[in-house]
């Protein structure tokens, strides 16, 4: 398992560019299911969760390929069955139930176990599958779903916004027979993406982005080309990079629209986050870095996803702050890691105090998901002296080229191989 060493203590200074978004990506490839043509995608990431989700459709019976930045899914003849032990190192996978019921009418995927930050069920996606006629029985630990007359449009309301039920749900319901309209649903720019994607192909969907979608069933979906929109949550990233190293970075490509509730946070916290024509500016204000407080929220609220990386920014910062993960039960894995390296953080329950002001210590510390290994990465890049943050094939789920792009603006880090 590969390791990053990092010295820290450095100023990133210079310019990063912001890859397409993993989590636009992993949804938008997979609907190339619901899709009966060929159908190109460019601007996709080259990360593992990416390779993932191209072997499931080969499986599947897709041709598919990443060459670069593009992605060439070829028609063929669907099959309908997603294997545990592909499944069992993506959770996404389970976003192919909705495309398959709609096209074939069954559709067998392995139920995803939890992950590190999670249970996870899927409770909502497939009890709104069954509004739309399909019927599910769990079979030696996979969901065998069937709707031998197809799926039909249904007024669906969500618990609560859930992004992968929002997901497998509209690309379902833009095969079923008739209207459905989708309730309570996700307002990621991702789900967005997903949207504009399918409408490029035929679908006729509306209120993406909204707390209500509309989507008017349709014959088949055509083929064409489509461009993944920018990473958010990397771009979020880097922004935090800026600040806890104190330099000053310019990303290219950053999609700042999508990202009010992170920029107000940071800027809040004292941080200079300026709109250029070249790209978007990130550095300290003068009056350095001060505690905010955090919760997380669904979109357009503050992302989970951004939680263990702003923490490290909180860790820098003077003052205290108190962060509230209100999306997973379990993703406080990088605070251990943080105290560490001399973190001050109290965790009780889904809340975490932060005491910044103290300097960081370099250490040897263990990813555990993939935004806890982000974090981690960024607390190496703070600390004084070295830190090695292991089992980076989390982090390469979500990051492209992390150590090289991080180089390229002043950091002192290199991917190092370890001994299994
Ligand atoms: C997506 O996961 C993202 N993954 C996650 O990003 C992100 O953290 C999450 O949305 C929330 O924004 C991808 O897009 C590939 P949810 P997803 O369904 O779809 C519970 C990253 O770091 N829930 O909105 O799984 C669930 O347990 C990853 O890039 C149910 O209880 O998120 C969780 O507590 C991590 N029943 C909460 O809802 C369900 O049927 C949010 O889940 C579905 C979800």
């Amino acid at each position: 398992m590969d390791s990053f060493l990092i010295e820290g203590g450095v100023p990133l200074k210079g310019t990063i560019a912001v890859s397409g978004s993993k989590n636009a990506a992993l949804p938008i490839i997979m609907a190339a299911i619901a899709v009966d043509d060929d159908v190109t995608f460019t601007n996709v990431p080259d990360l593992r969760d990416i390779k993932t989700t191209i072997k499931l459709l080969n499986i599947l019976g897709r041709e598919a390929a990443l060459s670069g930045d593009t992605v060439l899914v070829r028609n063929g003849e669907l099959g309908i069955e997603a294997p545990y032990d592909l499944v069992k190192t993506m959770r996404a996978s389970v976003l192919c139930l909705g495309p398959l019921l709609a096209r074939k009418g069954e559709a067998k995927v392995s139920l995803p176990g939890g992950c590190a930050i999670g249970a996870r069920p899927v409770d909502q996606h497939l009890s709104a599958l069954e509004k739309m006629g399909a019927k599910f029985e769990l079979d030696h630990g996979y969901i065998h779903g069937v709707c031998p007359e197809g799926l039909k449009g249904a007024h669906i309301r969500f618990d609560f916004p859930t992004v992968g039920g929002t997901e497998n749900i509209l690309m379902a319901a833009c095969l079923a027979q008739g209207e459905t309209i989708l309730e309570n649903v996700a307002r990621e720019p991702e789900i967005v993406d997903l949207a504009n994607f399918l409408n490029a192909c035929g679908a006729r969907i509306e209120g993406q982005g909204t707390t209500v979608i509309r989507v008017q069933g349709v014959e088949r979906l055509h083929g064409c080309s489509y461009a993944i929109m920018a990473d958010r949550i990397e771009a979020g990233t880097f922004l935090v990079a800026a600040g806890v190293t104190g330099g000053e970075l310019l990303l290219k490509n950053c999609p700042i629209d999508d990202m009010s509730a992170v920029v107000d946070k940071l800027r809040s916290a004292g941080m200079v986050i300026e709109e250029t024509p070249e790209g978007v500016l990130a550095r300290c204000g003068e009056q350095g870095l001060r505690g905010v407080d955090v919760n997380t929220r669904p979109h357009p609220g503050f992302p989970t996803d951004m939680q263990a990386q702003f923490m490290v920014l909180m860790c820098c910062a003077e003052g205290s702050s108190l962060m509230q993960e209100n999306i997973f039960e379990n993703r406080f894995m990088h605070v251990q890691e943080l105290v560490r390296m001399g973190a001050d953080i109290h965790v009780s329950g889904s809340s975490a105090m932060i005491r910044g002001g103290r300097k960081l210590t370099g250490a040897p510390v263990m990813s555990s998901d993939l935004r806890a290994g982000a974090a981690l990465v960024l607390a190496g890049l703070a600390a004084e002296g070295e830190t090695k943050v292991q089992r980076i094939y989390h982090v390469d789920r979500g990051y492209e080229r992390l150590a090289e792009k991080l180089s390229a603006v002043g950091a002192k880090i290199r991917r190092v191989k370890e001994e299994d």
